[in-house]
């Protein structure tokens, strides 16, 4: 199987990647190196490091290619920045998806391409109903949040428009090995265990009260989904699913996890609630469970485990 991978140095990209080669998939990984790094490549893959919305280049490589799936992760994540740029990360975000898009179409692909698509929860703008469904209003709150239900609609037209075969899949807040801290999706679980593990100096805090909690995914799940999705033996016509493990914990729990883990006690600055934070999430994973077959796996203090492994012992240096 031929695959491109978009984003492919990022942090869930070079987990992908790294599936992908146990699995021996043929892969062009594509990334601009923005907030991926460098060093996340893997031998036997081919890397262009190029901007997606590079329109004639992604045209050309996709059409000499022929992949069978384009995972397609590359993005700038970044709420705030988003805010801050709108310009800059809806090219990126939407116009670079578009390229992605058209590239299938003009390539002449769409009957043999499948598109993944990364789409967020940030879609639903804070939603009511818990566990939230793929049938929930959309309401996104940031540019960020905007240009991924945009690009998701673009996949549902280009699906009826020329045939195009492509699904979206919505991630909730995803962990694990790679995830740098100060990285685009910074969590509460990369800063304490930066905290911890990298820089004691850094001063970890806790908004709010910990109550709150979040449908946290594990990466392998993401991975799982998205090979499942590129492999299915139907066709998809711009379908979004949920991937996360259908389950949350409060920020209290993942602190008390990872005194445990680390057997070192986790000093927490309080700090007031942030302006809009949502208390709650969790997904309905029902769909992706009926459709993709997707069965993550659950046991958050094992994935927790894995990943202050990873930064115990291999934290990028500075
Ligand atoms: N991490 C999460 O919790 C989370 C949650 C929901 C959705 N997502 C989505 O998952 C995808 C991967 O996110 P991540 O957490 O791995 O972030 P990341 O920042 O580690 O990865 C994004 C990658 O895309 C690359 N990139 C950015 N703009 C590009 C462009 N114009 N052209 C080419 N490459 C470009 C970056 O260099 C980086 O390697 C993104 O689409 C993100 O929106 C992530």
């Amino acid at each position: 199987m031929r695959a491109i991978v978009t984003g492919s140095n990022g942090f869930i990209g070079f987990n992908l990647c790294q599936k992908l080669h146990r699995e021996k998939w043929e892969v062009i990984g594509i990334d601009d190196l923005s907030s991926g790094r460098r060093e996340n490549v893997i031998d036997g893959f081919r890397y262009e490091f190029m901007k997606i919305q590079e329109k004639e280049r992604m045209e050309k490589l996709i059409r000499e290619f022929e992949p069978d799936a384009i995972f397609h992760l590359a993005a700038v994540p970044r709420v705030s920045y988003s805010v801050e740029n709108p310009f800059v990360t809806a090219e990126a975000n939407v116009m670079g998806t578009l390229s992605i898009l058209e590239g299938v179409v003009k390539a002449g692909l769409v009957e043999k391409t499948r598109i993944v698509n990364t789409s967020s929860s940030s879609v639903y703008g804070g939603a009511e109903q818990m566990p939230t469904p793929e049938s929930h209003p959309c309401d996104p709150k940031s540019p960020y949040a905007l240009e991924k239900y945009q690009a998701e609609e673009w996949g549902r037209l280009f699906a009826n428009l020329y045939g195009l075969d492509i699904v979206s899949l919505r991630y909730f807040n995803v962990f694990g090995p790679h995830a740098i801290f100060g990285g685009a999706y910074s969590t509460v679980l990369t800063a304490w265990l930066y905290h911890i593990y990298v820089d004691p100096t850094y001063e970890a805090f806790l908004e709010d009260d910990g109550t709150q909690s979040r449908d946290f995914c594990f990466v392998d799940n993401v991975v799982q989904a998205n090979v499942l999705a590129a492999t299915r033996d139907r066709g998809f016509s711009g379908e979004a699913f949920n991937v996360a493990q259908g389950d949350n914990t409060t920020l209290l729990e993942c602190k008390d996890m990872i005194e445990e883990l680390s057997g070192r006690p986790l000093h927490l600055a309080q700090r007031p609630p942030r302006v809009g934070d949502v208390r709650h999430t969790l997904a309905d994973i029902s769909a992706a469970r009926r459709e993709l077959n997707y069965n993550p796996t659950t046991n958050f203090l094992e994935q927790l485990k894995v990943m202050a492994d990873w930064y115990a012992n291999h934290y990028p240096k500075a």
